[in-house]
């Protein structure tokens, strides 16, 4: 290379630099990184090759508020929180429920819905209120507050999988008795299956939040201050609307 092309592509290269017309990388100032676990309609689930549902929506209504580009990392649930502990991810969207022991580990913002565990079993069943639990065979996923209920009925076994809609199958080949659940993925697998249904006494009620690190108040903030916009503008409720028929 002549030395003033050379020159010319060193001041190239240095403008690029400053401008930031580089490629972006993930770690970049502008982009949301958000772990989830896309094994739970209609909050994430895939569509073909994308992951949709409505945290995503309400993860891209706050990416688009702060200016910055969303990337879904999906994951197993029981890493949902550890990668945001780690700075893997920057939140934690999943269905998240708020919990006093996940609050050692991560902040959650503001809820921005309310849901609830429930049962799943089959029509026949001879369960008919959570406390005819005792004694049964539970199906769960790993790591979700329906994992840490069942580990508290007396004589009951809980068997553990990876992904909701494994239990549920699980529960139609009859090899447990049932399946406690969040309601609304609980609706969709019961629309999807034979012969199950839902028991009609809740077996809790939760709040879900996103999770944030447990230093980055910054996001979380300014998270809030989004949601809070997306609450009054209404454009949350139509975002939980689109996927959830009111009954
Ligand atoms: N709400 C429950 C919990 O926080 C279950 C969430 C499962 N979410 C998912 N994306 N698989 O433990």
């Amino acid at each position: 290379m002549k030395k003033k092309s050379f020159v010319l592509a060193a001041v190239m290269v240095a403008v690029l630099a400053l401008t930031g017309c580089g490629k972006k990388d993930s770690s970049s100032d502008d982009t949301l990184v958000m772990a989830t676990n896309a094994e739970f309609p209609p909050y994430e689930y895939y569509e073909g090759q994308d992951i949709v549902g409505i945290d995503v929506e309400i993860a891209q209504a706050i990416a688009d508020e702060l200016g910055m580009t969303l990337k879904i990392e999906d994951t197993a649930f029981d890493s949902v929180i550890t990668s945001v502990q780690t700075g893997k991810a920057d939140i934690g969207v999943a269905g998240l429920t708020v919990r006093a022991d996940r609050l050692e580990n991560v902040d959650f913002t503001d809820s921005y819905t309310t849901a609830a565990q429930v049962i799943i079993i089959k029509e026949d069943s001879d369960i008919l209120i959570p406390d005819d639990l005792e004694g049964k065979k539970i199906g769960v996923q790993l790591g979700t507050t329906g994992d840490i209920y069942a580990d508290d009925i007396s004589d009951a076994t809980v068997e553990r999988y990876n992904k909701g809609f494994e239990a549920v199958q699980s529960l139609t080949q009859g090899k447990i008795d049932a399946v406690i659940i969040d309601r609304e993925p609980a609706k969709v697998f019961v629309s999807e299956n034979e012969g199950l249904k839902i028991v009609d006494e809740e077996f809790t009620l939760e709040d879900y939040a996103i999770a944030v690190a447990k230093d980055n108040t910054e996001l979380k903030d300014k998270i809030n201050q989004v949601l809070s916009e997306l609450k009054d503008s209404g454009k949350l409720q139509e975002i939980i609307d689109k996927y959830i028929v009111a009954e």
